[in-house]
C-alpha cells in the first residue's frame, strides 16, 4: 500500500475541511462467504458456514451463501465498480474451502486462479489488493476433526497460509491472517449463534488459543513465501469496553469484558503472554494447559500493523444474576458468549441505532483508537472494517438513498481524523461493505452496502453513499 512507506504526517487542518493525510489508504471490504456465492463450484467444499447455514434454525429465513452476490461470476463488474468509486484498496478474503478443499494437502488451481483473475483485474484497476485468509469460512473436514479447538488446525493453518502466499505472493503485497478471531471463537464455540454453532465455554477458550498460535504460524508461513515488502498483519474487532457508571463494581465488570474481548488477543499477539486477570477470571472453567512451552513466543510475531474493525461501543455494567448477555449486541443465545465472566449486563448506549440494533457512536472510535496509539505506539493502525447497516429500498426513480449511512460514514471518518491529528498512526479506511451481502445469522435481512444488491436479478445500483465515499476517496478530503 502506497501508506506502507513509513509513518503519515498528520495533514494541516482547515476550518471546513479535513484533509487526511497523503497516501492514505481508502478502501471497501467483503468477505468470501458473505460475497461469492459458487458454494460447489470447481471444486470448492463445504466450510463450517455452509454446514451451518443449512442447519433449520440456525440463519434467519434459512438464507445460506451458496449464491449471495454471485461475485464468483460477477466479479469484473464488481471491480469495475470499485474503479468508478475511486477506492485505492480492496480488502477481501480467500475461501479457504476453494483454494485447499479438504484443509490439508495440495491447493486447487481452479480455486487460486479465482483469485489471480480477481488481484490482476485490480491491479490493472490500480486497486491495491488485501487478502485476508480467513474470514470463518474452516473447511467442515477440520471441524469435523475437532476444529479451532484442536492444536492440529492451527498447523493445518499454516500449511494453507504458505500455499495462498506461494500462489499469489507475487501480486497481493498485504495480508491479515484472521478476521475477528474473537467471533470466531467465541460466537462460534461459546455462544453458538455463529458457525460451527457449538456452545462449550472450554471449547471457545482453547479456540481463542488456537487462533492465536494459528496466527502466529501462519505469519511464519506468510513472511517465509512472501517477498520482503509484505506487510503482515491481523484484524481484531477490538471492543471499546465503557462502565456504565464509574463505580467499581462497573469498572471490575468493563476489566473482564476487556480481558475476554480484546486482551485473550492482543495480551499473546503484542505482549507475548495471556493476562493475569484473565487466567484468573477463568480458571474454574480450565487450567490453561493446552498453552505449551514456546507457544506465545510464536504467536508474537512482529507486525507491520494491526486492522481494527469497529462498529459500537460495548457498555457494561456489573449485574447479580444471569443478565444481559443476550443484549450484547452479537446474536441471541441462551448461552454466554462470554466464557468465566458471569453477571455482566449490556447496555444500549443512548441515541441512534443502525438496523442492527447497535448505536452509532463515533466518540468510540475515537476513544479506541487513542488507546491502541497509547498502549501500541510502534503499531500503525488500519481501520479495516466500518460501516453501518440500514433498512434501504430502491426508490421509484431507481436510486438507494441512504443518508443515515452518510451520516454514519461522516461521523466515523470524523473521529478518524481527529484521532491522526492527536498523533495515532492510522494509515488507512476500509468501508464495510462494497456490496449488500449475506450477513451471517442475519442472512440476508441487513444491508451493509455502499452497492446495493438486488438479491432476484444481481443487479448492482451504487447507493448515495458510495457516491460520497467516492467523492471522499478521490480527495482525500471530508467537507467540513
Ligand atoms: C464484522 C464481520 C463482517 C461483517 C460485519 C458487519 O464482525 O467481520 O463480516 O459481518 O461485522
Amino acid at each position: 500500500m502506497a501508506t506502507a512507506t513509513g509513518r503519515v504526517a498528520p495533514a494541516p487542518e482547515t476550518a471546513a475541511a479535513r484533509a487526511f493525510p497523503p497516501g492514505f489508504t481508502w478502501g471497501t471490504a467483503t468477505a468470501a462467504y458473505q460475497i461469492e456465492g459458487a458454494a460447489a463450484l470447481d471444486g470448492r467444499t463445504p466450510s463450517i458456514w455452509d454446514t451451518y447455514a443449512r442447519t433449520p434454525g440456525k440463519v434467519r429465513n434459512g438464507d445460506t451463501g451458496d449464491i449471495a452476490t454471485d461475485h464468483y461470476h460477477r466479479w469484473r463488474e464488481d471491480v469495475a465498480i470499485m474503479a468508478d468509486l475511486g477506492v485505492s484498496a480492496y480488502r477481501f478474503s480467500l475461501a479457504w474451502p476453494r483454494v485447499q478443499p479438504t484443509g490439508r494437502g495440495p491447493s486447487l488451481q481452479k480455486g487460486l486462479d479465482f483469485y489471480r483473475r480477481l488481484t490482476d483485474e485490480l491491479l490493472d484497476r490500480n486497486i491495491q489488493p488485501l487478502a485476508t485468509l480467513y474470514h470463518w469460512d474452516l473447511p467442515q473436514e477440520l471441524e469435523d476433526a475437532g476444529g479451532w479447538p484442536e492444536r492440529a488446525t492451527a498447523d493445518r493453518f499454516a500449511e494453507y497460509a504458505g500455499l495462498a502466499a506461494e500462489a499469489l505472493g507475487d501480486r497481493v503485497r498485504t495480508w491479515t491472517t484472521l478476521n475477528e478471531p474473537w467471533c470466531s471463537a467465541f460466537l462460534g464455540y461459546a455462544s453458538g449463534v455463529h458457525a460451527p454453532g457449538r456452545t462449550d465455554p472450554v471449547a471457545a477458550l482453547r479456540a481463542a488459543h488456537h487462533l492465536n498460535l494459528g496466527h502466529g504460524k501462519a505469519v511464519q508461513a506468510l513472511r517465509s513465501a512472501l517477498p520482503s515488502d509484505a506487510l503482515v498483519a491481523i484484524t481484531l474487532n477490538v471492543h471499546h469496553v465503557r462502565p456504565l457508571t464509574g463505580n467499581a463494581q462497573d469498572a471490575d465488570a468493563a476489566r473482564r469484558i476487556d480481558a475476554l474481548a480484546n486482551r485473550v488477543f492482543t495480551g499473546p499477539l503484542l505482549h507475548g503472554e495471556y493476562p493475569a486477570d484473565l487466567l484468573r477470571d477463568t480458571a474454574r472453567l480450565t487450567d490453561w494447559s493446552f498453552v505449551r512451552d514456546g507457544d506465545t513466543e510464536v504467536i508474537r510475531q512482529p507486525l507491520d500493523f494491526l486492522g481494527v474493525n469497529y462498529y459500537t461501543p460495548t457498555v457494561v455494567s456489573a449485574a447479580t444474576g444471569d443478565a444481559g448477555h443476550n443484549s450484547d449486541g452479537h446474536g441471541k443465545s441462551a448461552h454466554s458468549p462470554w466464557p468465566g465472566a458471569d453477571n455482566v449486563a449490556f447496555h444500549l448506549p443512548p441515541g441512534d441505532t443502525t438496523a442492527m440494533g447497535w448505536a452509532v457512536d463515533p466518540s468510540g472510535l475515537y476513544d479506541l483508537l487513542l488507546r491502541l496509539g497509547r498502549d501500541f505506539p510502534d503499531l500503525p493502525l488500519m481501520i479495516t472494517e466500518n460501516g453501518a447497516a440500514f433498512d434501504d429500498y430502491v426508490s421509484p426513480e431507481g436510486e438507494v438513498r441512504d443518508p443515515d449511512r452518510i451520516a454514519y460514514m461522516r461521523g466515523h471518518l470524523t473521529a478518524v481524523h481527529r484521532a491522526i491529528e492527536a498523533g495515532v498512526d492510522v494509515r488507512g479506511y476500509f468501508l464495510w461493505s462494497l456490496l449488500d451481502n449475506f450477513e451471517w445469522g442475519y442472512g440476508y435481512s441487513k444491508r451493509f452496502g455502499a452497492v446495493y444488491v438486488d438479491y432476484p436479478t444481481g443487479k448492482r445500483i451504487p447507493k448515495a453513499s458510495a457516491h460520497w465515499y467516492s467523492k471522499v476517496a478521490r480527495t482525500g478530503t471530508l467537507d467540513g
